[in-house]
């Protein structure tokens, strides 16, 4: 959906030249029919499974616009907060389409969710099942429960976001659960309906979600034989997508033929909690060009955001492509750098991009999944704007901030 026609990059019919001058940057650009695409394409490959909820997980972007979209498509949610609760609520949606994930689930959190009767939460630990047996207890109702397992898989990923290798605080080793089973049994106000795994995230070969299904099929039949109704297997998310357009996309084709016979004998209720995949390639973020310095030998391209309006490169390394929004004739290496007054506010090192001036906008892409949702304030810096495409319509979905919201709380 993002392509050059002649030298103008267009998200769909709408030149981003046009959107960045009208709507100014740092601005996040979302294209509304790839999500569409991506959503297809994701629904394609689980076609064969009966019982399947596709919760989208609302971390990745929690624009409200864009939990409408997911909503529409039917989608559900995996959501790790009360807020992420209430936005998905306001989003229109459903609440037993919901699974709450989270180590540190606090009381009132365990309430509301409680309240709004969400399909499943998926605990972390044996204190916070006892926590939630405690307080359904309290409110005088049964609580649906999934139990999160730490499977101990590797995931082929960034450090940073692996999350089912044991030694790190997700999950509850199966050994742990296997010798809780009994003395979970007596807890009478939980219902362990599911089992639930999350292994990482930017994964792009289907073998560590082949290991993580194994670990669930084998978590689930240990449950049954102890007695245990289960009827839901939660599958997290992790689907990667090629940020560096060298990198093959994952393989669904591939997935759908492994997955599928493991996932139909599970004889259970399939969700999968996919975020980065729908929403990562649809947006993008839009820079201004403020200076271009060069020093030491180097060129510094020097743009009007920072590691506030997107973090991803400062905190994992994370690669990103960079599009200039008007193609000039040659190409510079630069490094790509922010605003903030951080060494690591950088996008890009030595990177070869074509030739930019000051002035001139250019487009960070693949920045839609952790992108927004992770901005910050930092440094004084109001929140960018959020705007979304649709063919040749363009609509804001999120204001930009102004100073005055820098103080709205007080403080
Ligand atoms: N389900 C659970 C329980 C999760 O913790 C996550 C992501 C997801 C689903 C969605 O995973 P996805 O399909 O998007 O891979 N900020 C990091 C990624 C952190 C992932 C956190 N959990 C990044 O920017 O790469």
């Amino acid at each position: 959906m993002y392509r050059y026609i002649d030298a103008d990059l267009y998200c769909e019919g709408i030149s981003l030249r046009d959107i960045a001058e009208a709507y100014g940057a740092p601005l996040y650009v979302y294209s509304a029919s790839l999500i569409r695409e991506r959503a297809g394409q994701l629904t394609r490959a689980l076609s064969d499974i009966d019982d399947l909820l596709i919760a989208y997980s609302v971390k990745v972007n929690n624009n409200l616009t864009l939990l409408k979209m997911m909503t529409e498509l039917s989608f559900g949610a995996d959501i790790i907060s009360a807020g992420e609760l209430y936005k998905y609520l306001k989003a229109g949606g459903d609440p037993r389409k919901a699974v709450f994930a989270g180590v540190a689930k606090s009381r009132e959190e365990l309430v509301y969710a409680l309240t709004h009767g969400v399909f499943m939460i998926n605990a972390e630990s044996i204190p916070e099942i006892i926590r939630i047996n405690d307080v359904a207890k309290e409110r005088g109702v049964i609580a649906p429960v999934g139990v999160r397992i730490n499977p101990d898989v590797e995931a082929r990923t960034h450090a940073k976001i692996t999350t089912g290798r044991r030694g790190v605080k997700f999950g509850i080793s199966v050994q742990n659960l296997l010798t809780s089973a009994e003395m979970l049994k007596q807890l009478k106000n939980i219902d362990i309906i599911g089992v639930d795994v999350h292994i990482g995230s930017q994964i792009l070969s289907p073998e560590p979600f082949l290991a993580a299904m194994s670990a669930i099929a084998g978590v689930t039949a240990e449950l049954r034989k102890e007695g245990f109704n289960i009827r839901a297997a939660d599958l997290g998310g992790g689907f990667g997508i090629p940020y560096n357009k060298k990198d093959r996309p994952f393989d669904f084709n591939r997935y759908k033929a492994a997955a599928t016979p493991i996932l139909k004998a599970m004889g259970t209720k399939i969700i999968l909690e996919p975020g980065r995949f729908l929403v990562g390639e649809s947006g993008v973020l839009l820079l201004k060009v403020e200076y271009i310095k060069s020093e030491w030998g180097k060129t510094f391209v020097i743009t009007n955001g920072g590691m506030n309006d997107y973090i991803r490169s400062a905190m994992y390394d994370a690669y990103n492509e960079f599009y200039p929004l008007t193609l000039r004739d040659g190409s510079i290496t630069c490094d790509i750098v922010g605003t903030v007054c951080e060494t690591s506010d950088i996008f890009a090192a030595e990177r070869k991009i074509s030739t930019v001036e000051e002035g001139d906008y250019i487009a960070l892409m693949d920045a839609g999944a952790y992108g927004f949702s992770m901005a910050s304030r930092y440094n004084a810096r109001p929140l960018a704007a959020e705007v979304l495409v649709d063919g040749d319509n363009v609509k804001l979905i999120r204001r930009r901030e102004n100073l005055d919201d820098l103080t709205d709380t007080d403080g």
